[in-house]
């Protein structure tokens, strides 16, 4: 597996549907390497707009899904909105959604199935919240509740973000040892889950505080497939420096 993935993570922003277009256009401009997966996390309500303008480069990602297929639901969107509207892949256990949004393990879990079922690649959040935390007990955890009851064939529709939640919004990203580290952690845990084989396929990237000069580490390492970008993907100049930091593993 050679191909980085670079994630873009919008978050709430930008406020207008013309910047949301600005920037893709900007990014589009640009001669994009070969070797990434380019995806971007926008608001809902810019899905429809960045799908119509992406072309095959950019792939879109949502930032929630309904754990509902259909139905009285009022303020939700269900999987097979965004599968229909043209959307990829989903962002799924967001510390931001865990702990602002109040998403509880149970919740993060019937989301997953449901994204899966509609045959959207879940790009499932983990990460601890202190320095200091238990990081082996914190991410089994998370990845064994958020992954119950799903089986073998659908592993090849995850990717597992490590996000430590202290390294997130505040500048201070972990160190590329560390998150290499974690991501072997993460590939041990899903290899007792579902063997070894799936565990070795399986992309890990790495978020909190990437930028534009720190994201070659991150995604130089073997072990971490790519970065999960937040701050930083909403400069387009900064992005740009981000993408082409992947083009060096060519
Ligand atoms: P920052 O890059 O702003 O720290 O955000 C990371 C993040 O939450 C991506 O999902």
């Amino acid at each position: 597996m050679t191909k980085k993935i670079i994630i873009a993570n919008w978050k709430m922003n930008p406020q207008t549907a013309d910047e949301a277009l600005r920037f893709v256009q900007g990014i589009l401009a640009q001669r994009l390497p070969k070797n990434i997966e380019l995806i971007i996390a926008p608001p809902f309500v810019y899905l429809d707009l960045l799908k119509k303008n992406c072309g095959k480069k950019i792939k879109l990602a949502a930032q929630n899904i309904s754990w509902a297929e259909r139905g009285a639901y009022t303020g939700e969107i269900s999987g097979l909105m965004l599968k229909n509207l043209g959307c990829d892949y989903v962002i799924i256990g967001h510390s931001e959604r865990r702990h602002i949004m109040g998403e509880t393990e149970e919740i993060i879990n019937l989301k997953l199935k449901a994204a899966l079922k509609v045959g959207l690649t879940v790009i499932l959040a983990i990460g601890e919240k202190e320095q200091n935390d238990d990081i082996l007990k914190i991410l089994s955890q998370q990845i064994k509740s958020a992954l119950e009851g799903v089986n073998v064939s659908e592993i090849s529709h995850l990717i597992i973000a490590y996000e430590p939640v202290w390294a997130i919004g505040t500048g201070l990203a972990d160190t590329s040892d560390n998150a290499l580290s974690a991501a072997l952690l993460i590939r041990k845990i899903i290899s007792r889950l579902y063997g070894q084989e799936w565990a070795s396929d399986l992309p890990i990237l790495y978020g909190g505080s990437v930028s534009e000069n720190n994201a070659a580490d991150f995604i130089a390492q073997n072990g971490i497939n790519g970065a999960l970008v937040g701050g930083a993907s909403l400069e387009l100049q900064s992005f740009i420096k981000i993408i082409k930091a992947a083009e060096k593993n060519e």
